[in-house]
């Protein structure tokens, strides 16, 4: 496949290493420019590129960035793209951290929802509940006993069954989390979330998963602190 992947940190760069390795046709994108990306490119094959050539002529997207920032990628990335282009969004929304109170998010709207509106697509939600670290060293053979499992949740059956079958040639047991308003289940605090689980674990941790976001993931009136310090 042609991926584009928008966001070239932790998540952006080990998908970048992982994608290319299974031989597909990448081109990588940040916020400060391809030639920022020499390094990742030499290393793994991928053309760095612009944010907007990462969107053109890809059959899959992710969209791997701070939650905060999506809204400053180009209005209307996505409006010259094919019909069948895939977005994958990989967000989660740390209030307290980095991302700052969003008052739709904390009045109950899912997070890829709020992404999938400032970019003006539908978005599958993948990728987002496990640690980058993880993502790069722990997948393992179809059958591996205790081969981790990640959820991915979306309304298009289609665009879900091929990001489902990724995840597994990235070497994890793929679940299907129903569409994007059941992702909150698989959310920052939720029993899925960077806890590795099997794809029984898995079913059963989205079917316990609770609605109301922890006090920890809701922002305050002075988020973002940091890291370090959340406010
Ligand atoms: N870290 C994890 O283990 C992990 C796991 C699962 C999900 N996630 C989620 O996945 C998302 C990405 O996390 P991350 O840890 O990979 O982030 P990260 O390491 O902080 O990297 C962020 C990347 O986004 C790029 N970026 C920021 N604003 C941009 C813009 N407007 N246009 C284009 N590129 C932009 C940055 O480029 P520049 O450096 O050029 O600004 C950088 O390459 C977040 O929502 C995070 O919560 C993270």
């Amino acid at each position: 496949m042609r991926i584009g992947i928008i966001g070239a940190g932790n998540i952006g760069g080990t998908l970048t290493r992982r994608l290319t390795a299974l031989g597909h046709d990448v081109a990588v994108a940040n916020s400060r420019g391809p030639q920022t990306l020499a390094d990742l490119a030499s290393e793994t094959g991928a053309r760095a590129v612009t944010v907007e050539e990462a969107a053109r002529g890809a059959d899959l997207v992710v969209v791997t960035i701070p939650l905060n920032r999506v809204p400053d990628l180009p209005a209307d990335l996505f409006g010259q793209a094919d019909d069948a282009l895939i977005v994958v969004d990989t967000g989660n929304y740390y209030p307290r951290q980095r991302d700052g109170r969003i008052e739709d998010i904390e009045n109950g709207l899912p997070e890829s929802r709020w992404t999938e509106r400032h970019l003006g697509r539908p978005v599958i939600k993948a990728f987002n509940n496990i640690y980058a670290q993880h993502l790069a060293d722990d997948g393992r053979p179809a059958g591996s006993p205790g081969r981790i499992a990640l959820p991915v949740a979306g309304d298009d059956p289609s665009a879900k069954a091929t990001v489902l079958a990724l995840v597994d040639a990235l070497g994890f047991d793929a679940v299907d989390a129903g569409t994007l308003d059941e992702s909150w289940r698989q959310q920052p605090g939720s029993p899925v979330y960077t806890t590795d689980k099997d794809a029984d674990g898995v079913r059963r941790a989205l079917a316990e998963a609770n609605p109301d976001r922890a006090p920890e993931w809701q922002g305050s009136a002075d988020s973002p602190g940091t890291f370090d310090a959340p406010a």
